[in-house]
């Protein structure tokens, strides 16, 4: 059966598609607008893609044509392929890497504008480029902006090239000619083609250009890291729609007007997508920050009431945050419940726990509540500390400053324990933190660690009656 050939008649009556060259929405009808995204102009009859190989039936069709089969490979004569890595020699990166960046790889670093992603790609070239030639290709600054740039951050350039081009072939051809050991395309949303008819900056040239880039690197071994830019809202024109052309896929997050930056992997074909970097940006640029929760605690207030600790696990590493809360009497008209870094549906599940389960009434209060520092925590573990940050707050009683707590809240006022708590415990004990609030698992014992006490509590309100009690 697979043997055989396979025809394919096509019929000869073709029905135009139409589609926006902003967006990709196809239509069966021309619109001056499109209906999708509202981009005027942007539709055109769609056009056959410029690679649709010896396979694709031809849209032109009408005559019977014949597709070869595809030769077969017996699976264990495949030969494994062991990934060739080359480390950036900055832990952070190379952590989130996997190890280094694979030969012939395609990565993607994407975040909002003003973020750093330029500044960390140059840090990345700058060292490979001690010992090999890297290519630095930006369509955004001029040779003089990014020549600045590496002078804020006193970057020794003697092997780094510098090229401004938005052409993607233009591009492609260069680094096919100069072979770096890395390539680096800041921004990928600048890149276009001249073979397509879509609009610079549209997603059809955004998709091309890297579905381009990827056959460069697959071809030739080059390794190349892309630079994309993410909007506020997450409403990307870009790298959502790149991540499944790509190996890896990096995000770099943080507060724009804090200094605390978060480099993740939401994909990595070669290593796990478990590992952050974490980095602060300084007035010379980025630099590692190896004790995340030492740096979050220096700031910390002492005694005021509505701060918390926890402890979030940042892939798999423990890290102490601190948890603001303000409570204050609504004015008028509906209470007011703002949060950053955390779930404003989980604030609201917990501002109702607290009502029902444990007499902490905020229904006719505006809450306010701030992870420190622009960490966005999803772990349902700081659910308890974003609690006692509340209750601390409505009652005006300050937590210990020493104590932490850790724990998912349930509807029944009930607190859950969490994975990786000894970790938790290390990390907490290690910063001298004294006290720590837990539901440790039914079977589990509390453990002993040296100069801490450690409360092993299930129900949210005897833990807020621990903690209250503290003080009388
Ligand atoms: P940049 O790398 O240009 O961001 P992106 O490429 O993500 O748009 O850097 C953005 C900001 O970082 C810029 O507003 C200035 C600041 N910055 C520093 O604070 N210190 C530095 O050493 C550098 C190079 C930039
Ligand atoms: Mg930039």
């Amino acid at each position: 059966m697979g043997q055989e050939n396979l025809t394919v008649t096509m019929s000869t009556k073709t029905e135009t598609l139409y589609v926006c060259s902003n967006c990709d929405t196809q239509s069966l009808r021309w619109t001056g607008q499109c209906l999708e995204c509202n981009a005027w102009g942007t539709i055109a009859p769609e056009v056959a893609s410029a690679h649709a190989g010896a396979g694709q039936p031809s849209r032109s069709g009408g005559k019977k044509r014949t597709i070869p089969s595809l030769a077969l490979t017996e699976f264990s004569t495949i030969a494994a392929h062991t990934h060739e890595r080359r480390r950036t020699m900055i832990g952070e990166v190379d952590r989130v890497l996997g190890g280094g960046i694979v030969q012939g790889s395609v990565m993607l670093i994407g975040g909002e504008p003003g973020i750093g992603k330029s500044t960390l790609a140059l840090m990345i070239a700058a060292e490979l480029a001690k010992h090999e030639k890297v290519l630095y290709i930006s369509g955004e600054e001029s040779a003089a902006q990014v020549k600045m740039r590496a002078d804020r951050i006193s970057l020794k350039t003697e092997k780094l090239f510098f090229a401004s081009d938005t052409n993607v072939d233009s591009v492609i051809a260069t680094i096919r000619e100069h072979k770096p050991a890395l390539a680096i395309i800041d921004s990928v949303q600048t890149l276009y083609s001249a073979n397509l008819p879509a609009d610079a900056g549209s997603l059809n040239q955004i998709r091309y250009a890297t579905s381009e880039v990827v056959r460069l690197a697959k071809t030739s071994d080059i390794p190349v890291l892309l630079i994309g830019h993410v909007t506020k809202d997450g409403q990307v024109a870009g790298p959502k729609a790149l991540e499944h052309f790509v190996d890896t896929v990096l995000s770099f997050e943080g507060d724009r007007t804090g200094a605390l930056r978060i480099l993740r992997a939401a994909k990595n074909r070669f290593g796990s997508t478990d590992e952050t970097g974490i980095f602060l940006m300084e007035e010379k640029g980025l630099v590692e920050l190896r004790n995340p929760s030492g740096y979050i605690l220096e700031d910390r207030p002492t005694n005021v009431p509505g701060s918390a600790v926890s402890c979030i696990l940042e892939g798999t590493r423990p890290i102490v945050v601190e948890i603001q809360a303000l409570v204050q009497k609504t004015g008028f008209g509906y209470p007011t419940r703002r949060v950053t870094g955390f779930d404003q549906s989980r604030l609201e599940m917990l501002i109702a726990v607290l009502a029902r389960r444990a007499d902490i009434d905020l229904t006719d209060s505006d809450v306010f509540v701030n992870i420190v520092g622009g960490f966005k925590v999803k772990e349902p573990a700081i659910d308890l500390a974003v609690a006692l940050a509340l209750a601390s707050a409505a009652r005006n009683v300050p937590l210990p400053q020493q104590m932490t707590q850790w724990g998912e809240i349930g509807l029944g006022g009930e607190i859950r324990s969490v994975s990786a708590w000894s970790k938790r415990f290390q990390e907490a004990s290690s910063l001298g933190l004294t006290e720590i609030i837990t539901a440790l698992p039914k079977k589990e014992k509390i453990p002993t660690l040296a100069g801490v006490k450690i409360h092993n509590v299930h129900r949210l309100k005897d833990a807020i009656a621990l903690i209250l009690n503290a003080h009388e």
